[in-house]
């Protein structure tokens, strides 16, 4: 049978670009994809594997290993797509298989997640895929007027101990990783369910064993500084024994059965088991929602510590006059109209996409477009995404390794927003059941607003020091400096 040939990439229906031979090669079975993870933890680090690669084939797209590889992974090999033409075919589920592939070439194992393969390990033509999405939209829709109020009784909180903790002594600091992983832990079981854990039998405990059990699925993809023999062994070459975390889940566990009782009958609707359902949203909740938030603050605030301070003066302009004008009220229409913290949410999320890898099986032959070249992929063979590189990709953003906090503001600025890709899609479309992007898209821009809203509604400008922490960025505060005015 002849092979279905389609194009793939920004999708313009232009002629074809001329067919290159997709360069690199896989190397020796075995030895090369453990030199390529030594590559990429050690010896060049995640930029430069791939920055090297492109100026050594002259090429976006090219033939290479990705960690971690033996034996973690049955198969390493990948095509990878490093620019913001060739990458959007990881969005186009009728050309890539997403069964899977989540965590890219290697899967943890089942029993971490209750013995099902959640939402997130679904291809959409897989039937549950849909019901489970839509269970997980009708949950945000529904918890939509609690966001707000949850988000500021908590960071309140968060602030004040900052606060505290920078006025113990001379030259204290405040770790700002450490009081958001606790803060977010309460912050979404009270939006998501109405439920604070702490205040359940889970105690101050959730966010320990939230993180170790994230970190039993995650380490593959970690480096944590430890002698390299001894992370080559236990991280990256075999999974972690999940009966080590079991008790942790289980612990977990109850806190969803129970706080979560009626979007679970909400599931029994939907034809979903209770069970199925149970186990879904709490893989939602800690390992997408949580995950993300833990990456996605820091992020955000770490992009602000590095800026112009001016930019800080700018924003709480902007933002105090904004709830001024609704009566004193952070509301959801004050924060439409900020301009500026909406393109700063957005230009931290093109910077440092908090997931940073994307992978999918072409579902048959294809052929991949990047600026200069169509390159031949057959059916079967996996496609890589970097994402860092495909939106930072200066032939669509002028200086694109820069941060620049009002890159998205104006009408120019709106129409580069279909190349901030950080939900798995283009800013500019909206998830569905029938596709891969983020089911919480709309909740985390609002919950990255949301920070920053908060953040300059209490302070004019701050000090921090950044460094790079797991999977993002550590930020540790300095200096608080309180607001002045009130618009
Ligand atoms: C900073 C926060 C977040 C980031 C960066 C993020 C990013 C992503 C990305 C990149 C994917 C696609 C992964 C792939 O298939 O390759 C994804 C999928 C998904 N995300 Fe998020 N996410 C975040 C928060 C959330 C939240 C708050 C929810 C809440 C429901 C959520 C639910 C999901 C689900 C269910 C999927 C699978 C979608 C599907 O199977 O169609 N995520 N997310």
């Amino acid at each position: 049978m002849s092979p279905v040939i389609q194009a793939a990439g920004g999708g313009d229906e232009e002629p074809l670009l001329p067919v290159k031979k997709i360069p690199g090669s896989y190397g020796i079975p075995f030895l090369s994809p453990i030199r390529d993870r030594l590559d990429f933890y050690y010896f060049q680090g995640q930029d430069d594997f791939f920055k090297s690669r492109i100026q050594q084939y002259g090429s976006t797209v090219f033939r290479v290993n990705m960690p971690p590889g033996p034996f973690m992974a049955r198969n390493s090999q990948v095509i990878a797509v490093l620019d913001a033409k060739s990458f959007p075919v990881l969005f186009d589920v009728s050309k890539v298989e997403k069964r899977d592939v989540f965590t890219g070439t290697y899967m943890p194992s089942t029993s971490l997640t209750g013995g099902y393969r959640v939402c997130s390990y679904l291809d959409p033509s897989e039937p549950a895929h849909a019901k489970i999405k839509q269970l997980l939209f009708t949950l945000l829709a529904s918890r939509k007027s609690y966001v707000i109020p949850s988000f500021r009784t908590s960071y309140a909180s968060l602030f004040q101990t900052m606060e505290s903790d920078l006025a113990a002594s001379t030259g204290a600091k405040s770790d700002f990783n450490k009081l958001n992983d606790t803060t977010a832990f309460d912050f979404l079981g009270d939006a998501y369910f109405g439920v604070v854990p702490s205040s359940t039998s889970l105690g101050n405990e959730g966010p320990s064993k939230a993180s170790k059990w994230l970190f039993f699925q995650l380490c593959p993809l970690m480096t944590l500084g430890l002698p390299k023999i001894l992370e080559e062994l236990f991280l990256h070459s075999f999974p972690l024994p999940s009966f080590l975390a079991k008790s942790d889940y289980k612990a977990l566990y109850g806190y969803f059965s129970s706080a979560a009782a009626p979007v679970l009958d909400a599931a029994d609707k939907l034809g979903l088991s209770r069970e199925e359902a149970c186990h879904n949203l709490l893989f939602a909740t800690i390992f997408n929602s949580y995950g993300g938030v833990k990456v996605l603050f820091p992020g955000i605030l770490k992009w602000l510590a590095l800026a112009d301070p001016k930019l800080h003066s700018r924003l709480a302009d902007e933002i105090r006059s904004a709830v001024k004008a609704e009566g004193g009220k952070v509301t959801l229409a004050a924060i439409e109209k900020m301009e500026l913290t909406k393109s700063v949410v957005y230009e931290a999320l093109r910077m440092d996409p908090p997931v940073k890898f994307q992978y999918g099986k072409a579902k048959h032959d294809l052929v991949i477009e990047s600026h200069d070249s169509s390159y031949m992929v057959s059916k079967g063979e996996m496609i890589f995404g970097y994402q860092p590189l495909a939106t930072q990709d200066t032939k669509v953003f002028e200086n694109g390794g820069e941060f620049v906090g009002d890159r998205f503001v104006g009408d120019e600025g709106k129409k580069l927003l279909k190349y901030v890709l950080w939900s798995n899609g283009h800013e500019t479309e909206n998830p569905t059941v029938r596709d891969k992007q983020c089911a919480g898209k709309d909740f985390v821009v609002l919950v990255g607003r949301l920070l920053v809203v908060e953040f300059f509604l209490r302070y004019d400008t701050f000090t921090a020091e950044v460094g790079t922490i797991l999977l993002g960025a550590q930020v540790t505060f300095t200096s608080l400096t309180k607001a002045t005015s009130s618009s």
